[in-house]
């Protein structure tokens, strides 16, 4: 498999270095998170044992330093979706907070007769966030209904055009579903979204570890991520937006750090992105992810992406030929991310998983977040193996050789 990157990037990651149950550890579970190379590791351990100190506030030396990182860590996140702007990127929890937070500022400006449009894809937290803000806002939500059945399931791109009216203020969609492996093209669904004047939020999260991504060729207004999914800390995230459309919302949250004057009476607001960041914000693990930006740039997003993709075309070609196994998701050869997710006919995605765990694999099984979308899909779970650029074909066998140790035993 020429696609595949050099083996010895693994040796970058010391947690993958250990046998677990007295099997060599595989760690197929990287959508749910992604593990740490030394690099990051390393970062966070340098700033606490360096330069910790509070930001913005201090006129001290580590003040100063721990200012200048964070700071610098804003400006490398930018280079990485290549936002025109540092104050664009705005530091949350993860994606979660970074749809919630977009989500209450917009639902200040909806109204009764607006549509928030989604997908009927979305993971939990690019779905009930919006729920929400239709509620307070008394706007409707609307979803871009899922097309096929087992694996060939797709978006249906001709109900997006009847669904997208000039009543659609918001279209928030995933570029890469976490459950179906499925990539929209988040590029034309923008310029759709642009046609009738909505504003369009993009979930990131499983894509911008994986895929290239530049904001301003998608021409999204806002884009949200989480860096514990591409190699950074946990508890750090992304909000991406346009610095037209961020000065004139209302913050989510207030206190400190985000105010210019402060009265009995009132307040006044900064600019993003000090605006959307109220409190003494998450120092070390921006720094951790400015690290994992230099790491996956180093070895560049196209080449993770031909890694991963081609790890998932072998292990769904590999799965798809066991009998009482269903592949759940888009076919082969259209746009997919490097994760394939299945069913069995006779076994339920946490029986597999513990199965598996035996074995020394880690995978994911469940609803993954998407209830409404396994309601719809008529089944209550699926198993899933999600793949990194330290993973391997090694790994894809013993993958499948755990699925069919699990098949027979089902079988009795
Ligand atoms: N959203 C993460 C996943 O899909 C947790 O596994």
């Amino acid at each position: 498999m020429s696609a595949l990157l050099p083996a010895s990037l693994r040796a970058d990651f010391p947690i993958l270095h250990q046998d677990v149950g007295g099997k060599p550890l595989v760690y197929l579970d990287n959508g749910a998170t992604s593990q740490k190379p030394r690099a990051v590791i390393d970062a966070l351990v340098r700033y606490y044992e360096r330069d910790n100190s509070n930001v913005h506030r201090g006129l001290h030396a580590l003040s100063m330093r721990a200012t200048d990182g964070y700071e610098a860590a804003r400006t490398r996140v930018a280079r990485f979706i290549h936002a025109a702007d540092p104050a664009e990127i705005i530091f949350t929890r993860g994606t979660t907070e970074g749809v919630n937070v977009v989500a209450r500022s917009l639902a200040a400006r909806l109204k009764p007769g607006d549509v928030i449009l989604t997908t009927e894809i979305e993971h939990h937290s690019n779905l009930v966030p919006w729920q929400q803000a239709a509620k307070a806002s008394g706007a409707t939500i609307r979803y871009v209904p899922v097309l096929g059945t087992d694996a060939e399931l797709g978006l249906d791109l001709d109900a997006l055009d009847r669904l997208l009216t000039p009543q659609v203020k918001v279209f928030a969609f995933t570029h890469l579903s976490n459950t179906l492996g499925l990539m929209l093209d988040a590029a034309a669904l923008c310029a759709r979204a642009r046609a009738v004047g909505a504003v369009t939020v993009i979930d990131a999260a499983q894509s911008v570890g994986h895929e290239p991504i530049d904001v301003q060729a998608i021409g999204c207004d806002f884009l949200v991520f989480s860096g514990h999914k591409m190699c950074g800390p946990t508890g750090i995230g992304v909000l991406y937006g346009r610095r037209a459309l961020l000065d004139t919302l209302a913050p989510a949250e207030t206190g400190g750090g985000m105010v210019v004057s402060v009265t009995y009476e009132g307040a006044t607001w900064k600019p993003a992105p000090e605006r959307f960041e109220a409190g003494t914000p998450n120092v070390a693990d921006a720094i951790g992810l400015a690290a994992a930006c230099d790491y996956l740039d180093a070895i560049g997003r196209p080449a993770i992406s031909a890694h991963d993709h081609a790890l998932a075309a072998k292990a769904h070609a590999a799965l798809a030929e066991l009998p009482g196994i269903r592949i759940i998701g888009p076919r082969l050869g259209q746009p997919r991310g490097g994760l394939v997710s299945f069913a069995f006919a006779d076994a339920h995605a946490h029986d597999v998983v513990t199965f598996a765990d035996q074995d020394g694999i880690a995978l994911r099984g469940g609803h993954h977040c998407n209830q409404p979308l396994m309601r719809k899909l008529g089944i209550t779970s699926t198993t899933r193996a999600s793949f990194y650029l330290y993973n391997n074909e090694e790994e894809i066998d013993a993958l499948v050789r755990s699925m069919h140790r699990i098949l027979k035993f089902f079988a009795g």
